[in-house]
C-alpha cells in the first residue's frame, strides 16, 4: 500500500519494514505486515499488552452506556468516578484536570503553575526550569522545556525556559554522592541568578525516557523538593511514562516520597488503548483554579470511554496485585541480564525502576561514548530476528515490558537480549 502518512519522529525507510497489520494477535505479541511476529516492548504506553479482554469489554459498554461527553461547562459521570478513583490512589493531590495526551497534560501543569502565582499577587513569577535530555512534549509550552536537541527548527521557542543540567552520575566523573551534591548547588545558583521571584515551576520527570531511561537519583529530588519549597517555587513531576505502575509504583513520588505539588500521568493510564492525559495538583493549588476559573481545555478531553478504560487499567493494576509484579520482574530481568552481559567487551550500565529498564552499551567504560556503529546495527538486526521490538539508540536499549509481563516472557527478553548483544559481538568481529 503506498505510503500517505507524515510519520512523527520517525525514519521513513525504516517504517516501510514494519506496518503492523490490523490483527489482534494476544499478549504483548504484534504481527507486521508480511507475517513476522514481535514481543513488542517498545511502547511505554502497553502496560497490559494488546487484546486485553477485560479492556476491551469495557469500552463495549462504556460506548453503550454514554459513547461521548464534555467537561466544558458540564459533566459526567464516568469522568468524576475516574477523579474519584484516582485522588484515593494519590490522596496528598486534590484535584483532577483531564486532557487528550501526555503533551495536553504538560501544558496545563504550565499554565497552573503561572496562573496560581499570578492569584496569589506574584505578577512576576513566569519562569520554567527543567533538565538537559528533558522530554516534555511537542506543544510549544512542553517542547519549549524540552531539550533533546530539535529547538533549532521551530524556534523561537516560549521565552522564560531555563535549561538545568541533568545529574547523571553514570557519565559524570565524580562518585555518585558528589555529583548529586554539585548538581544540587548548580540548581540553587540558577534559581539565584534568574530570581526566586521571576520562577514559576520546576518540571522534572524522575527518570528520563526519551534520552534513555536516565534515573535521577532519589537523594537529588529530595533536595530539589527542599530547595524549590524554601524558593516558593513549584515543583512538577512529569510522570507520564514513569506513573501509574511503570516504574514499580503508583508513581515515582510515592515510590521516594517526595510530595510534589504537580504531578501529570498519560500513557499507563490507559494502558496504551486510548489517549488520556492528567494532572493532578495539590488543594491550595486547587482554590486558585476555583477563585479564577481556568480558562484552557480541549473538547474531547475526559472522554467518557477513556476515562471508563482508566478505571479498569487501575482496578485491573489493583486487583491483580501487578504493581508488585513490575517489581520483582523488573528485578529479576535486572539482575539476570546485569550477571550475564557485564563481561560483554561493550556492557555499560543497567538501570531502571520497575518495568522501565535502561541497558547502556558503550565504547569502554572510561569515555562511555556509545559503542561502534557497526555492533549497533548488528544488535539491531539481532533483536529483530529474535523476534523482540525495542527502542535501541545510541547504545541505548530501553525496555518497557507490561505490568503483567509472566515468567515465561521475561525468559523470552532476557535470553532474546544476551544472545542477540553476543552474535552482535561475533558477527562484528567476523566482517
Ligand atoms: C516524559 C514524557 N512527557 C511527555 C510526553 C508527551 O506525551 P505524548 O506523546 O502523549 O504527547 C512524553 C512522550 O513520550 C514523555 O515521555
Amino acid at each position: 500500500m503506498e505510503n500517505k502518512i507524515i510519520y512523527p519522529f520517525s525514519n521513513l525507510s525504516k517504517i516501510e519494514n514494519l506496518i503492523i497489520s490490523n490483527k489482534n494477535l494476544h499478549s504483548s505479541w504484534v504481527e507486521d505486515s508480511v507475517g513476522n511476529h514481535f514481543y513488542n516492548i517498545s511502547n511505554a504506553s502497553l502496560t497490559m499488552g494488546a487484546a486485553n479482554p477485560e479492556i476491551i469489554n469495557e469500552i463495549t459498554e462504556q460506548y453503550k452506556k454514554l459513547s461521548t461527553g464534555l467537561l466544558i461547562g458540564q459533566g459526567h459521570t464516568s469522568a468524576m468516578e475516574l477523579a474519584n478513583k484516582l485522588i484515593s490512589i494519590f490522596p496528598s493531590f486534590s484535584q483532577v484536570f483531564f486532557s487528550n495526551d501526555g503533551t495536553g497534560c504538560i501544558e496545563a501543569s504550565l499554565k497552573i503553575a503561572r496562573q496560581y502565582y499570578l492569584q496569589k499577587g506574584f505578577i512576576n513569577k513566569k519562569k520554567f526550569i527543567s533538565f538537559s535530555g528533558a522530554y516534555h512534549g511537542t506543544s510549544y509550552g512542553s517542547f519549549s522545556l524540552s531539550n533533546i536537541g530539535v529547538k533549532e527548527i521551530y524556534g523561537p521557542t516560549l521565552e522564560k525556559c531555563i535549561e538545568a543540567p541533568f545529574p547523571n552520575t553514570f557519565k559524570s566523573e565524580l562518585t555518585s554522592e558528589n555529583e548529586v551534591r554539585t548538581k544540587i548547588k548548580e540548581m540553587e545558583e540558577i534559581i539565584a541568578r534568574e530570581g526566586a521571584d521571576k520562577i514559576a515551576a520546576i518540571i522534572i520527570e524522575p527518570i528520563q525516557s526519551v534520552s534513555g531511561v536516565r534515573v535521577v537519583p532519589k537523594e537529588y529530588l529530595s533536595e530539589l523538593k527542599k530547595i524549590s519549597k524554601s524558593n516558593d517555587i513549584l515543583l512538577i513531576f512529569d510522570e507520564v511514562t514513569t506513573g501509574i505502575g511503570r516504574a514499580g509504583e503508583w508513581s515515582v513520588n510515592n515510590l521516594h516520597n517526595i510530595d510534589v505539588d504537580i504531578i501529570n500521568f498519560s500513557k499507563g493510564l490507559t494502558a496504551g488503548y486510548f489517549p488520556l492525559g492528567v494532572t493532578l495538583v495539590k488543594s491550595d493549588i486547587k482554590d486558585s483554579l476555583i477563585t479564577m476559573g481556568f480558562p484552557h481545555g480541549s473538547t474531547l478531553a475526559g472522554h467518557p470511554v477513556g476515562c471508563a478504560i482508566s478505571q479498569k487499567v487501575l482496578t485491573i493494576i489493583e486487583e491483580s496485585n501487578l504493581i508488585s509484579n513490575a517489581v520483582v520482574y523488573g528485578k529479576l530481568i535486572k539482575k539476570e541480564l546485569e550477571n550475564n552481559l557485564v563481561n560483554h567487551p561493550f556492557f555499560g550500565q543497567i538501570r531502571g525502576e520497575g518495568l522501565m529498564i535502561g541497558v547502556e552499551f558503550v565504547n569502554n567504560q572510561d569515555d562511555k561514548n556509545p559503542p561502534p556503529q557497526h555492533f549497533q546495527r548488528i544488535f539491531t538486526e539481532e533483536l529483530y530476528k529474535k523476534g523482540m521490538l525495542t527502542l535501541f539508540s545510541n547504545g541505548i536499549l530501553s525496555l518497557y515490558p507490561p505490568l503483567n509481563v509472566s515468567s515465561i516472557d521475561a525468559d523470552f527478553i532476557i535470553e532474546s537480549i544476551i544472545t542477540s548483544a553476543n552474535s552482535a559481538i561475533k558477527n562484528s568481529n567476523s566482517n
